[in-house]
């Protein structure tokens, strides 16, 4: 069976002759049907570039991409996308909210009333998946982050899409908050039977969602490394505290600290300050 997303050297480059910026290089990445990876990286590396190019709001330059087995040439059905601002209609309900993807098919289509009662019954469920059910009638304003961002999740869930393109989804919530969003949206997704690509720029969460996490390195924006999560596909939070998950945690955000440039910046600092103090004790000519 082919992989549900398929990059196949893929290069983006941003800007004209002058104000050249490659936002990706030579990407290639596989993810299963089913399968949840997390993207992580210093800012600036890519990540956002790449899920843009899968959902197809932005074209690559060059390469392959691929979902479902399809040529991706523009947004799909297939493919729903969910950012870190909420980006809900204030003006609508929670329930209306979730709904819209649907009621812009039912007025561009041929659309019977079975159709509205299966959409109808659809958002039900995901009201009461997402644990939305006493929120259905409010707006989003009078929401919590978490809660607005369970709307935006139902939302993107609305049209069945088989891949779902998180970028840094959960980026504004406090911590409590977002544990209790990354046990949702495992269950959710694999209730769905979704495939996840799933960009943060924290390390910890990138390991407990991930059953591979993939870290992308800048200038060039490129897949520096991948790796396994050693942990049972049945997460818990007290495996954050094991020492395999430890373990992979400092391996990465070491990995991430090298090839951002980072390492570099703050030898060259020392350096600097420390000619810096050398200076101030020589005598005056
Ligand atoms: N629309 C754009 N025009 C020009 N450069 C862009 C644009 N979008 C992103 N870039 C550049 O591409 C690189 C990758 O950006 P991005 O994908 O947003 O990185 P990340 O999400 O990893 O922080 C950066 O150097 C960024 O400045
Ligand atoms: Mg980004």
């Amino acid at each position: 069976m082919s992989a549900a997303i398929s990059c196949q050297q893929v290069t983006k480059v941003f800007g004209d002759a002058r104000n050249r910026v490659t936002a990706l290089e030579n990407v290639t990445l596989e993810v299963a049907q089913g399968e949840f990876v997390t993207l992580v990286g210093a800012s600036g590396c890519g990540k956002s570039t790449l899920l843009r190019s899968i959902a197809g709001l932005d074209a690559h330059t060059q390469g392959g991409i691929q979902a479902g087995g399809r040529p991706v040439r523009g947004p799909g059905a297939d493919r729903a996308m969910v950012f870190q601002s909420y980006s809900l209609y204030p003006w609508l309900s929670v329930m209306g909210n979730i709904k819209f993807p649907r009621q812009l098919a039912v007025h561009t289509r041929d659309c019977t009333t079975a159709d509205v009662e299966v959409a109808s019954g659809r958002a039900d469920a995901l009201l009461q998946l997402m644990g939305l059910e006493s929120v259905a009638e409010a707006y989003p304003a009078q929401l919590s982050g978490g809660m607005q961002q369970r709307v935006a999740i139902a939302r993107a869930l609305m049209t069945r899409p088989g891949i779902l393109l998180m970028d840094e989804p959960f980026g504004a919530l406090d911590a409590q908050t977002r544990e209790v969003m990354h046990d949702l949206i495992l269950h959710v997704c694999a209730l769905e039977g979704c495939t996840v690509l799933f960009v943060t720029h924290d390390v910890e969460e990138a390991i407990y969602l991930g059953r591979r996490v993939v870290l992308m390195a800048p200038r060039p924006g490129r897949i520096d490394s991948v790796y396994e999560v050693p942990l049972p596909g049945q997460r818990s939070q007290e495996m954050k505290h094991s020492a395999e998950f430890l373990r992979l945690k400092s391996r990465i955000i070491e990995r991430i600290r090298s090839t951002s440039g980072m390492r570099t910046d703050l030898e060259l600092l020392q350096k600097l300050s420390r000619r810096a103090a050398g200076s101030e004790v020589q005598p005056s000519a």
